[in-house]
């Protein structure tokens, strides 16, 4: 199968140790070190059988996903990552002329997966009008005979929009009636700095997807995982689990779990540092509000503001990218007057990051 460019991968792949990181999507760095020395006993793994893990995942690890959720361990299956996550669902739910509601602008590897499954992407918009909300009836309408599942992501990457509560429900319902489950893409749940908004996990016809990636900072571990109720589903996914990758590491397997149990010192880290970021990127919005616009994020780590101009972002990208700030290109989402800020990475500097930005905007 020829997959299209994965552009965006291909841009984050391009440089390395530049001094400001906001064209990332994760968090703040954490160290085996910092993360082995979490809680009051440091994990120590130097016993553990070097086996495979079961193709669900280690009960410990399902458990304490469970928790986060506040659902029934048993709806939980353990992947190498979100991105295996959604691929393994897709394959379960795969038939022929099979088609799949994605966002635009999404996570690219939506398509990526949709088309190694062999299912059509079609895309339903998020316009900057409704403030990349989701038009709900418009998705309910989208969903044919053809559709195995419609997704949404939230917060969401690469807008920061919301899908709040009552909405999932709704959305979730609107699409039962026509036979069509909804998947959530947790992966930035629970980074929000306003009011908080609970997981989807356990609203009725909803799937969940959350990682280690994102609003947990630790992307290398590899760990994803699927909340679903449906059981026969759920046989579905772990049976082409066993048949794709067989199994997870025991070993970051074990990591996450020790990086679960002490989940409030992670995540009260990464808002804490989203949060204050958030309050240096509105002053640096306000000062180049001649020259981007943009929607305020409602949660997670990402902005997407866009030229007013309308002129393509990618020659000023890779303009700041060699003065020492990393951002990334809007052709990687297909909005190409639009550029993508992270701003939930760095620990400090985000002030001068966006200073920098501003005077070369206002030069250029
Ligand atoms: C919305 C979203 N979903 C899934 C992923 C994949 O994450 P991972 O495979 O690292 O868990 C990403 C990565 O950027 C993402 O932004």
């Amino acid at each position: 199968m020829d997959l299209p460019p994965f552009l965006l991968n291909d841009w984050l792949e391009s440089r390395s140790n530049l001094r400001f990181n906001l064209a990332g999507s994760t968090g703040p760095r954490w160290t085996m070190g910092d993360l082995v020395q979490l809680g009051d006993v440091p994990l120590d793994l130097a016993d553990m059988a070097i086996s495979y893990a079961p193709p669900a995942g280690t009960a410990d690890l399902r458990a304490e996903i469970a928790a986060h959720h506040d659902v029934d361990p048993d709806w939980v299956v353990v992947t190498n990552g979100a991105s295996e996550a959604f691929l393994l669902l897709l394959q379960a739910l795969s038939r022929v002329g099979g088609n799949v509601l994605l966002p635009m602008p999404a996570y690219p590897a939506f398509t990526g997966a949709a088309l190694s499954a062999h299912l059509e992407p079609r895309y339903y918009q998020l316009r900057r009008e409704r403030q990349f909300r989701i038009d709900l009836d418009q998705v309910v309408a989208m969903a044919d005979g053809e559709t195995v599942l419609a997704v949404a992501n939230s917060p969401q990457n690469p807008t920061g929009a919301l899908l709040g509560s009552d909405d999932c429900k709704a959305l979730g319902e609107g699409l039962r009636e026509k036979g069509v489950s909804l998947l959530v893409d947790e992966v930035f749940h629970p980074v929000y700095f306003g009011e908080a908004n609970p997981s989807a996990a356990g609203i009725e016809n909803v799937i969940v997807i959350g990682d280690m990636s994102k609003a947990f900072s630790m992307p290398g571990l590899r760990i994803g995982w699927i909340v679903d109720q449906d059981a026969e589903r759920r046989a579905r996914i772990i049976r082409a689990r066993s048949y794709l990758s067989l199994s997870g590491s025991p070993m970051t397997e074990a990591l996450a779990l020790h990086a679960l149990r002490n989940r409030s010192v992670i995540l009260d880290r990464v808002n804490a540092i989203a949060a204050a970021n958030f309050e240096d990127l509105r002053r640096f919005m306000s000062e180049v509000d001649d020259i981007l616009g943009w929607v305020p994020p409602e949660a997670g780590m990402l902005a997407f503001p866009w030229f007013r101009d309308g002129r393509d972002s990618r020659a000023f990208c890779e303009h700041m990218a060699d003065k020492g700030v990393f951002l990334s290109p809007g052709d990687c989402f297909g909005m190409p007057e639009h550029m993508r800020i992270g701003f939930g990475s760095q620990t400090d500097g985000i002030a001068l990051a966006l200073k920098l930005i501003a005077q070369e905007l206002h030069v250029g």
